[in-house]
């Protein structure tokens, strides 16, 4: 299958944070992945910003070695590399002082022609500094993007006042809030199965779908960002944000179009059917040390902490299609597998014609985001050979890899989809402010509500599947959690 890359047009992009982790890890990585594949202008440039003092040779240093640790094989051609490096640039600015801005506005071209975008590549703490900086320096016009990493927000009111403040100067068609779970190959591929095909969307509601689970699990623990995390934990870390995300894409109704708004809009409406959780429909957890690799409080480095590394909870879409369905969602660290899963599981038959011996089966869409993308359908078939009918369930895989060939093997990295829309200008990705508001308004109570109780995260082993309360969570409604394979 050949794919088509079509060059976006030509841009100015500046990272704040130039030579920060995010920028080493993800978006320079992504953007050399990017030039690679054609899909870069010849004449745009990178310009990183940041307070180190370094120079435009100092810059493509510290990227080629970001290149050859995080650029994947095409990382491998120097020629390329070098033709990439030869693209960035770099000036020293001060976020809260005055020092390197005009250096800046000198830099940037203003022809109409070149798209020009900010990428705040820092903690949100410097956000309105920036925004105020590039607006007062006259650095922006109607049509500059700015790009806002996640945390947005510590909860609703702190994300409130930083939607306000970025409001002061820019329109939110200009606001690019990044969740890079959007830009992953298979939450796209969700909107394609769901609203390219016939096949699902009849059966997509509480009339023919048990419940869903949604599972975000990882191998690794908090090491080297406990103090950042030990503030957040898993609910506002991830379940606020990405989980939240997938879950608005299960479960929205079909937009009009495939547009910004109309995506946006029916992702808005299933936040806002979201019915608030009990708590006894909440299991915190944290991970504790297996003999070798430190505990959570290890790692954090707050020996009393309270901070949940595991959440799993059960929760309600509270509308026409959802009714009484439950979603079970379920994220946390150090966990046996890196896995990631949305699982749509669907009713069994109204009536088995087969007798009691063929037992009971339910089909199963199971999309997975990581690792090996794909999705599988399990189907229930007779098992082959003479000896009655015997059922059994088989899966019907789909692995993008697969299916597409060398060219899918290397499933394109979120940020490298999503850089470039914010140059296309396409927002349908991207968190509107209203979006990560409401998001906030569900999960502050929850939070609050277990701060105010004083309640602590159970412990549970690392390389395992949580703590135990979790599994009784789900099987005490008759269901059992997906395997987090190892
Ligand atoms: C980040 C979280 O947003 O997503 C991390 O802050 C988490 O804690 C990461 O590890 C997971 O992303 P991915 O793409 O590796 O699943």
């Amino acid at each position: 299958m050949v794919s088509r890359v079509i060059p976006v047009d030509t841009f100015d992009l500046v990272i704040f944070g130039g030579t920060g982790d995010l920028a080493r890890r993800k978006i320079l990585p992504a953007l050399f992945r990017r030039y690679c594949s054609g899909q870069m202008p010849e004449d745009s440039r990178v310009i990183g910003a940041a307070r180190s003092e370094m120079d435009d040779q100092g810059f493509r240093d510290f990227t080629r070695e970001a290149l050859a640790e995080f650029g994947k094989s095409q990382a491998d051609n120097a020629e390329a590399v070098e033709g990439f490096l030869r693209h960035l640039h770099y000036v020293p600015v001060d976020a809260r002082g005055e020092g390197g801005w005009s250096d800046l506005k000198d830099l940037l071209r203003d022809d109409e022609g070149i798209v020009r975008a900010f990428y705040f590549s820092v903690g949100p703490s410097l956000f309105a500094d920036l925004a105020s900086h590039v607006h007062s320096r006259g650095l922006s016009n109607r049509d500059t993007r700015i790009v806002v990493e996640k945390p947005f927000g510590h909860d609703l009111e702190s994300a409130r006042a930083l939607n306000e403040e970025l409001a002061q100067y820019f329109h939110e068609d200009q606001i690019y809030r990044i969740d890079h779970y959007l830009g992953k190959e298979t939450v796209q591929n969700l909107m394609a199965v769901r609203f390219g095909n016939m096949l699902f969307e009849p059966l997509w509601n509480a009339q023919y779908v048990d419940h869903i689970q949604i599972t975000v699990a990882e191998t690794v623990g908090v090491g080297g960002r406990g103090s950042y995390y030990d503030k957040s934990g898993a609910m506002r870390d991830m379940v606020q944000n990405h989980l939240m995300q997938l879950l608005c894409l299960i479960a929205m109704e079909p937009p009009a179009r495939f547009e910004a708004d109309a995506v946006r809009d029916e992702k808005l409406k299933v936040i806002r059917a979201l019915d608030p959780v009990d708590p006894d429909q909440i299991v915190r957890g944290q991970y504790t040390s297996d003999g070798e690799m430190p505990s959570y409080r290890e790692d954090a480095e707050n020996p009393t902490s309270k901070t949940e590394s595991f959440i799993a909870l059960k929760c309600y879409v509270s509308n026409w299609r959802w009714a009484n369905t439950p979603f079970y969602l379920r994220t946390g660290k150090r966990l046996a597998s890196r896995a990631s899963e949305i699982a749509v599981v669907f009713k069994e038959t109204p009536h088995s014609i087969f007798g009691i011996d063929s037992g009971r089966h339910r089909n199963v869409l199971s999309i997975r985001l990581q690792p090996n993308e794909g999705m599988t359908l399990g189907v229930t078939i007779k098992e082959p050979g003479p000896g009655g009918m015997r059922l059994v369930d088989v899966p019907l895989d789909m692995s993008f890899a697969e299916a597409l060939g060398p060219e899918a093997e290397e499933v394109t990295d979120a940020y490298e989809r999503l850089i470039m829309d914010v140059i296309r200008g396409n927002q349908t990705l991207f968190m509107r402010g209203d979006e990560v508001e409401a998001a906030w308004s569900w999960t502050d109570p929850l939070i609050e509500g277990w701060e105010r109780r004083g309640d602590s995260p159970k412990p549970y082993d690392a390389g395992g599947a949580g703590p135990d309360d979790a599994a009784f969570l789900i099987n005490r409604d008759g269901r059992r959690w997906r395997g987090i394979k190892a």
